[in-house]
């Protein structure tokens, strides 16, 4: 099986995809805009062949460049796990007539307006919402949805530009800052906590499912430099508390259509117990999530995935054994890092339970909070036990601080 990997190197997750397809027997044949001695060593390893390109977003030159490198070798699947990626990724499988999210699926998952429109006419709880052009577009929505409300870009990643609006005069000040903005989601504000649902689906089956909740919710930890942000992976999804939210993951994947690969569903539950759609994306979580799963379950889904996509089967057993929490740590101060408190007596006291620590090492420039949710480093968690697990996730928190200067 030829598989055509967009962008197997960049971002830091990929090259693992690249290796579990490698290793369920795929030819790998990467397209990025990496030069291939910048490739990580495990992507490098995993690729049967490489093409490197000047630019992944220009889609007919990208075809072309990629036709005359297959010289006539056909392709069985073309697949891109990064959000930028997921519009390129299903014009080519268009072009090359391959299986897999065509054009007009992948706008269902990327553009949050027409995302919540579907799933709207399939009787779906969503957030009221309205997309808007121009200011005066932006201040008749705000009208008829009522404050307090989100304002986020049309295809957005990574909250960028993502505010919570609390009345009309906080909306005439954030505007200006949403200039470069083409196309505005606007959405009634859903309180309560914020949870994922995420998917290995075969044929639209679910073959691996996954609840995670975040401490505390996305906006939040992506506003506040103080917060140390958590994802915990829950070993008990089946709790009738996150029933609904199970339930409308479930109606979601089959209103979309969806057939197979990775999902990531995020959801709110409000403090009335209701389950509310948030947004979807056709690909896994980033920000380590899929590490988290790893260790909550001891199986590999960077394989699982690849297996499920070139063979339609997952054949790794499935065993809850832990609640698996990483804890985000941002740096005080600016500049470099200069010293690290608090990690000796943590490890000391959890040492058997933490699976990984990944802090940025003294003398390194600190990482940009707002770009990177890795932040200045990270540690991975894991317990049986939620209580323990989530007291655990606090105190690295709390006692654990980075300097910088
Ligand atoms: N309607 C809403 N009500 C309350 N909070 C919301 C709403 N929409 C978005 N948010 C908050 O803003 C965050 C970012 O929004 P969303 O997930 O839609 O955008 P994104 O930029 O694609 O996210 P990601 O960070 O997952 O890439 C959400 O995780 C949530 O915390
Ligand atoms: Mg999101």
């Amino acid at each position: 099986m030829n598989v055509l990997m967009l962008s197997p190197g960049f971002p830091a997750e990929m090259p693992h995809y690249a290796r579990g397809l490698a290793e369920v027997g795929a030819r790998v044949f990467g397209v990025g805009d990496q030069p291939r001695p910048a490739l990580p060593k495990i992507a490098a390893e995993s690729l049967y062949d490489y093409l490197h390109v000047r630019s992944l977003w220009d889609v007919q030159a990208l075809a072309a460049a990629v036709r005359s490198w297959l010289r006539g070798r056909s392709v069985d699947r073309i697949v891109c796990l990064w959000e930028a990626g997921m519009s390129c990724a299903a014009e080519l499988r268009e072009m090359f007539g391959v299986p897999g999210l065509n054009v007009e699926q992948t706008v269902r998952f990327r553009d949050k307006g027409v995302m919540k429109q579907t799933l709207e006419a399939a009787g779906i709880r969503t957030p009221r919402h309205a997309r808007a052009r121009t200011v005066s577009e932006c201040e008749d929505a705000a009208l008829r949805i009522g404050y307090p409300l989100i304002l986020k870009p049309i295809a957005g990643a990574g909250s960028q530009d993502t505010y919570r609006i609390d009345d009309q005069a906080a909306l005439r000040e954030v505007l200006p800052r949403l200039r470069h903005v083409a196309e505005i989601s606007i959405e009634e504000f859903v309180e309560g906590q914020e949870y994922t649902f995420d998917t290995v689906c075969i044929g639209g089956e679910l073959a691996y499912y996954n609840l995670a909740w975040y401490r505390p919710k996305v906006l939040i930890a992506r506003s506040e430099q103080w917060v140390s942000p958590q994802t915990v992976t829950l070993r008990e999804p089946e709790q009738p508390k996150l029933a609904g939210g199970f339930e409308l993951g479930h109606k979601v994947l089959k209103a979309l259509e969806y057939s197979t690969g990775f999902t990531h569903m995020e959801w709110f539950l409000t403090p009335q117990g209701e389950a509310v759609f948030g947004e979807i994306g056709a690909r896994p979580p980033g920000g380590r999530s899929v590490d988290l799963m790893n260790y909550a379950c001891d199986i590999d889904l960077f394989k699982g995935w690849a297996e499920a996509e070139c063979h339609g089967r997952f054949s790794q057993q499935i065993q809850r054994r832990y609640n698996a929490a990483i804890v985000f740590k941002r740096a005080r101060g600016e500049g470099r890092i200069q010293r690290v408190e608090g990690l000796r007596s943590i490890l000391a006291r959890y040492r058997e339970h933490i699976v990984c620590v990944d802090l940025l090492p003294i003398g390194a420039p600190r990482r940009d909070w707002r770009q990177t949710l890795l932040s200045d480093g990270y540690l991975i968690m894991r317990h049986p036990d939620l209580p323990t697990t989530l007291e655990m996730a606090d105190r690295v928190g709390t006692d654990l601080q980075i300097y910088a200067g």
